[in-house]
């Protein structure tokens, strides 16, 4: 974001690089992550104050392992390597590093040596840290030294005697390492000069501005699910260009109970921004019929929302833009240094749209993680039952019906996710979970109602708890709750005889069941 200090992140492929990012920003820093090859020129231009060397699985002395740019390290900024980080900086300047025979991984204690460096201010004489590492620093540097040791290293922490480079062997990152934040808050505020001014106020003037002069005069199209990025998205382009916006709603027959009607009130009562509806249940649901595989659910419901969409926008032939609430964390998937993880699931909202469509993207939340988006909708007015709403995703209730999709199992779990939430309000949960939901499970088992035999299907219950959707744990919600729940559905959802709850967490299991 331009104006804002910026601090850079080199990611070495680290499973802690978001979470680096995450942590930066939680202390009112922006921060942007960069692949290692990012040319020393580009660094140049964006002119950070400080640069972050992430973790990352390879072996520094490989031959293909990934290097650090000497140019960056000329720039004269403060740097601060982490794990993987700290031995290509070592490495760079002279040090040597050397595979340690066995992966250290877990927690170690660190012992600080030297008090009064500016990392280390307020890090207690001794506090855990987070390990996570198979080679390690054995010689450092000219004009090095130690910092801090650990039982395992004499290297736990180090520094350039005269210039603001740091290396340390732990993650500070993670919520383990005791003393981690206090160390990041010390490298960025002590270390690096930076003050904690990014604010989402900023971010909203700044964006307004920037859409302003992008778009000008033109017309933008703005495809909206009643989610919370989709809502910012079009709030913003609202404030920004009024009426040159047009907001589509498609309602594809997958959404919850009374959801089409709820968000068409929240944008025109609500929000004052005209709301398009385009009720296409029909053709998704056609689609799906006899298709059993998630993936080519998924499929079949990215095509269609393509095609209905294209239809629909067709109508403002004028429009050069198309708005999308693509957030941060898709961005750094996608420049991170292995490049996009693998498939898993394919998120039919991200990508397809714009290159059929052959408009240009507008994407004001690009920078933004989640939670910062959330803070921009309270900023922006947006009423907390919009911006505090579980994710859902694009595919709909289609990813929660296990198997074929038919009216008859939407109108189910549809009717059990309506008693899931409501208990969950009602018992004070909602806020204090991730996401909250019923899937319907095509399996049939015995069960007994009145003095009959029943032979019917399940709804599993679903409720995590969650920062990022990234990982997950199932949520030890009360057991009365959990009573109450099972007792509603088995007795008010027609063809469901039995409830079960789902004690998975993410990974290995996903959030989603299909
Ligand atoms: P999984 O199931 O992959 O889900 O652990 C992680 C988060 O993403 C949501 N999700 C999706 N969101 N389109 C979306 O917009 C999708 O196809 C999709 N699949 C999963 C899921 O609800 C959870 O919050």
């Amino acid at each position: 974001m331009p104006g804002s200090d910026l601090v850079l992140i080199v990611d070495y492929g680290s499973q802690y690089t978001q979470l680096i990012a995450r942590t930066i920003r939680e202390l009112r820093v922006y921060c942007e992550v960069v692949p290692p090859w990012v040319p020393a020129e580009q660094v140049r231009e964006k002119a950070p104050r400080a640069l972050i060397l992430s973790g990352g699985p390879a072996s520094v002395g490989d031959a293909d392992a990934p290097q650090i740019q000497g140019e960056i390290l000329d720039l004269g900024i403060p740097v601060l390597g982490i794990c993987y980080g700290q031995q290509v900086l070592v490495r760079h300047l002279g040090g040597t590093v050397e595979a340690a025979g066995e992966r250290e991984y877990g927690p170690a204690e660190l012992r600080v040596a030297d008090a009064r460096d500016p990392l280390l201010e307020g890090v207690p004489a001794a506090s855990t840290v987070w390990m996570s590492h198979g080679d390690r620093v054995t010689a450092l540097p000219e004009d090095f030294r130690s910092l801090a040791t650990s039982e395992n290293s004499p290297f736990a922490a180090i520094r350039h005697d005269s210039r603001p480079l740091y290396g340390i062997q732990f993650h500070p990152e993670v919520s383990h390492t005791q003393a981690g934040r206090r160390l990041l808050e010390n490298f960025l505020f002590r270390v690096a000069g930076l003050r904690g001014t990014w604010t989402m106020e900023e971010f909203i003037d700044r964006t307004l501005g920037l859409l302003r002069e992008r778009i000008g005069a033109g017309q933008v199209i703005c495809g909206v699910s009643g989610g919370v990025d989709s809502t910012v998205v079009a709030t913003l382009l609202h404030r920004a260009i009024g009426s040159q916006l047009h907001c589509i709603m498609i309602d594809n027959g997958l959404l919850r109970l009374g959801e089409v009607a709820e968000v068409q009130r929240m944008f025109g009562k609500g929000l004052g921004i005209p709301l398009e509806c385009v009720d296409a249940s029909a053709e998704f649901l056609e689609r799906l019929v006899g298709v059993e595989d998630p993936e080519k659910k998924r499929v079949s419901i990215g095509h269609a929302f393509v095609e209905v969409f294209e239809r629909a926008a067709a109508r403002y032939a004028d429009a050069g833009f198309l708005a999308q609430g693509t957030l941060y964390p898709d961005v750094i998937e996608s420049v991170s240094v292995w490049g996009p993880s693998a498939t898993i699931k394919t998120h039919h909202n991200v990508g397809g749209l714009p290159e059929k469509m052959r408009m240009e993207v507008v994407e004001p939340l690009r920078e933004l993680f989640k939670d910062e988006v959330r803070e921009v909708a309270d900023r922006l007015g947006i009423p907390k039952e919009i911006w505090g709403r579980h994710p859902f995703p694009g595919p709909g209730l289609a990813i929660r019906v296990v198997g074929e999709v038919t009216p008859e199992r939407l109108d189910v779990v549809r009717r059990a996710d309506r008693i899931v939430i409501g208990e969950i309000r009602e018992a004070g949960w909602y806020e204090r979970l991730w996401q909250a939901f019923a899937v319907y499970l095509p399996v049939r088992s015995v069960g007994v109602m009145g003095d009959a035999r029943s032979y019917e299907h399940a709804i599993c219950v679903r409720c995590v708890t969650s920062r990022d959707a990234m990982t997950a744990d199932w949520a030890e919600i009360p057991h009365a709750l959990l009573a109450r729940i099972s007792n509603r559905i088995i007795n008010e959802v027609p063809g469901i005889n039995r409830v079960v709850y789902d004690i998975s967490t993410k990974p290995p299991s996903t959030v989603e069941w299909e």
